[in-house]
């Protein structure tokens, strides 16, 4: 594996797997209460965040500050970045204070790879544009891996929006690595056109995308990114109102049943309920894993931190 966690294409399976391994074992841990203080004492991890963010940003902070690491979360909205300060410079300045893990989130495709050939920290990508957000695909393959033993053999529905969706470009190389069968369902305004070249099957319809599914993924409406990069339809709305949306393509019960019987249902967050799926199925305890995957994107990135920490100390 590269010195940083940069995408999930080109990871190969045994990484894949490896990683989900080491996360389990922190799953464990977390659950008995203890943590693990020494291993990254001395090492400094910086979280820079271009974009909002609830859920990535804090298990970084917990699984860095879990591990003994010093972690810095630096309010970018109070930064010099309000004077002009460009992603470079600011890059070089935090260089300069010797961090030894970066966590980005950046609007832009592409910025923690360009970071990472300017710093000698370990980037780790926390979603960039629309082009991946690794550590929610591994988090999201773990909470499967737990609930149904296997990736391989698994058809597994992603639903919505996904075209402006980071979280839908890396749980389909993910995904498609380790075997299973990967199909996009949603309007074709949010479908990207060549999506067939991801190996995945593209459906319109709900019925017929979420048929013997083994797990449905219901994804948010990118409003931000609408209009902006990777747009089919530059300045226009993808969808004509919400309650249409919801209405074909919401997840609700109706919908679900088309899919297995006990078919997990996930959702990467922050949700829009009654806009991409219903409350009633977000918050069904049987059939929802949405809060386990919360709890599983802690104990992955402290997997995540622990092994590009173990390849810093082989380096030196
Ligand atoms: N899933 C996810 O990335 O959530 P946040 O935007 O809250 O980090």
């Amino acid at each position: 594996m590269s010195r940083h966690l940069l995408q999930i294409e080109g990871l190969h399976p045994p990484q894949i797997e490896a990683m989900l391994d080491l996360a389990e074992s922190y799953v464990l841990l977390n659950r008995s209460g203890k943590t693990q203080r020494d291993l990254l004492r001395g090492r400094t991890l910086i979280n820079l965040f271009f974009e909002d963010s609830t859920r990535t940003r804090t298990s970084f902070e917990l699984a860095g500050k879990r591990l003994g690491a010093d972690v810095i979360n630096m309010s970018v909205a109070s930064s010099s970045v309000n004077k002009g300060e460009t992603l470079l410079d600011t890059a070089a300045t935090l260089n300069a204070m010797m961090c030894d893990l970066l966590v980005i989130r950046h609007s832009q495709s592409g910025a923690p790879h360009l970071l990472s050939q300017k710093v000698d920290a370990a980037v780790i990508n926390a979603g960039d544009g629309t082009h991946e957000h690794p550590t929610q695909a591994l988090l999201d393959a773990l909470t499967i891996r737990r609930r149904l033993g296997r990736l391989e053999g698994l058809t597994v529905a992603i639903c919505g929006d996904i075209l402006h969706s980071r979280v839908a470009r890396s749980n389909i190389h993910l995904l498609t690595a380790m075997g299973s069968r990967v199909r996009v369902v949603g309007p074709p305004t949010l479908i990207p056109a060549d999506c067939g070249r991801l190996g995945v099957e593209v459906f319109h319809d709900m019925a017929k995308g979420l048929a013997d599914a083994d797990v449905v993924m219901a994804l948010r409406l990118q409003k931000e990114r609408m209009g902006g990069e990777g747009n089919a339809r530059p300045g226009g709305n993808p969808v004509p109102s919400a309650r249409e949306y919801f209405r074909f393509y919401g997840l609700d019960f109706d919908k679900l049943a088309s899919a297995k019987p006990g078919a997990l249902v996930m959702h990467p967050g922050p949700m829009n309920r009654g806009v991409e799926i219903d409350s009633a199925v977000a918050d069904d305890p049987v059939r929802s894993v949405i809060k386990e995957q919360v709890e599983m994107g802690v104990a992955v990135r402290m997997a995540v931190l622990d092994s590009l920490a173990r390849m810093q100390r082989r380096n030196v």
